[in-house]
């Protein structure tokens, strides 16, 4: 079977990374990649970091795209690539531009389409945005719907769509729990990773920030900045915010917020550099989908910065709260985090609502056609236990 897998953004090939380097290692498939480089440099970070090697490479990044006219490249690209290729199926992942166009190319030629982390709903399609839409759309043209949890199953189900689905965990996790095992066994890895931030002592209290969701553009980002300026009015804790390369964003944060003492922008991380990250803080303030279910995994707390997400797991299970996007929310809500003493960053793939770290494992069987067990997880662990509450 000549499969093609499609990707084109940092969490893509993040989630994608593992299963790649399964599908390779899994006879009867012959795995081709193609990557869009919707996201040219963080994407790069990825690939290098998983040892993914595309077949093919679009390089569709232009410089602040609008979302019509990265659509409009993505299909005509890919539909020549599918001509010259020929895949018997092909393979996207998630919500982004790159997965809705790929699948609607896919679809226009016939070729049938696999989804990885199907399902997955807020109910509100401007929430995320367009992400929502992105995703709903993926599902209805796909016939084999890999939805990670229990509860995005049952969403497809509701929805009554004709594909079979499978729940498999997500992938994230198997990214995840590689990297744990590397960071590990290796200490002068370790090492060099924190003399990356020399600035963070002992005692003090790391808030880890990331924020992108176009939804959030405008105030939502001013309300963001404004609350973290606040934030650093504290001298016991240190902010490190990797600021994402949409302009839309850099524009706004480097603004408001350059030259705070105890507030760091830097650069988007490697994925390695990023985890080791989320190990040292105490609290990550976040709107990315993939930290929300990385973070959690890790025993950390994690405030997300959103009025709804498609990911209630963690939320269910406490360890994730819902802050949205006020100023005196975030602020009251990362301060009694702050303030709650920190957990040991501990790592149990098994305590996960969202993978026990064998998603891509199930999804190459399913491929295959051959049976597999679902995903199911077991109870929360003491490192799921609910973050401390501003009220
Ligand atoms: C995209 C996805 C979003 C995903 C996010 C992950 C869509 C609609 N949105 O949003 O679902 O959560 O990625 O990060 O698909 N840029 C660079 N270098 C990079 C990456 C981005 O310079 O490596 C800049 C470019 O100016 C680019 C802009 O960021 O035009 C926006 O990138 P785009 O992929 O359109 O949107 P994101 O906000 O990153
Ligand atoms: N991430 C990273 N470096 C960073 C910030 C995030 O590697 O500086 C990782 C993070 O661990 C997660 C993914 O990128 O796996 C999330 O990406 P993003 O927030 O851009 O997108 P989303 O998950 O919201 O789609």
């Amino acid at each position: 079977m000549k499969l093609l897998s499609v990707f084109g953004t940092r969490p893509e090939a993040i989630k994608m990374g593992p299963l790649v380097h399964a599908l390779a290692h899994t006879p009867g498939i012959e795995s081709q990649v193609c990557i869009t480089g919707q996201h040219r440099a963080m994407l790069d970070q990825v690939m290098d970091l998983f040892g993914i090697r595309p077949d093919h490479d679009l390089d569709l990044m232009v410089s602040n795209q609008t979302l019509n006219g990265l659509c409009a490249r993505l299909v005509s690209t890919l539909d020549e690539l599918y001509a010259r290729v020929q895949p018997d199926r092909v393979l996207v992942h998630g919500d982004t531009t790159t997965a809705m166009a790929a699948a609607l190319a896919a679809f226009h030629r016939r070729i049938p389409v696999g989804h990885v982390e199907a399902g997955l709903r807020t109910g509100d399609l401007q929430r995320p945005w367009p992400e929502e839409m992105n995703r709903r759309f993926v599902d209805v043209v796909s016939d084999l719907l890999f939805a990670p949890t229990a509860s995005a199953a049952a969403n497809l189900a509701a929805e009554n769509l004709g594909g079979r689905v499978l729940v498999t965990g997500n992938t994230v996790i198997d990214a995840l729990a590689q990297t744990v095992r590397r960071l590990d066994a290796d200490l002068g890895l370790r090492a060099l990773l924190d003399a990356q931030f020399p600035y963070l002592a002992e005692g003090r209290k790391l808030v880890l920030v990331t924020g992108h969701r176009r939804e959030s553009f405008g105030q939502g980002f001013e309300n963001i900045c404004r609350a973290l300026a606040a934030l650093a009015q504290r001298d016991d804790v240190d902010i490190v915010y990797p600021v994402h390369l949409n302009p839309n964003v850099q524009g706004p944060v480097y603004a408001h917020l350059g030259g705070l003492a105890n507030l760091h922008l830097v650069p988007p991380q490697d994925y390695l550099g990023f985890v080791r990250l989320m190990q040292r803080a105490h609290v990550v303030l976040t709107d990315s989908g993939g930290v929300q279910e990385e973070a959690p995994a890790l025993g950390r707390r994690v405030l997300v910065m959103r009025e709804v997400t498609e990911r209630p797991e963690a939320v269910e299970a406490g360890a994730v709260r819902l802050v949205g996007t006020g100023v005196d929310s975030i602020l009251a809500e990362v301060a009694a985090a702050c303030d709650a003493p920190l957990r040991p960053a501990a790592f149990d793939p098994h305590a996960s609502p969202y993978g026990d770290g064998r998603a891509c494992e199930r999804i190459a069987a399913a491929l295959l056609g051959q049976p597999v067990a679902a995903f199911a997880p077991a109870a929360p662990s003491p490192s799921l236990s609910p973050v401390a509450t501003a009220c």
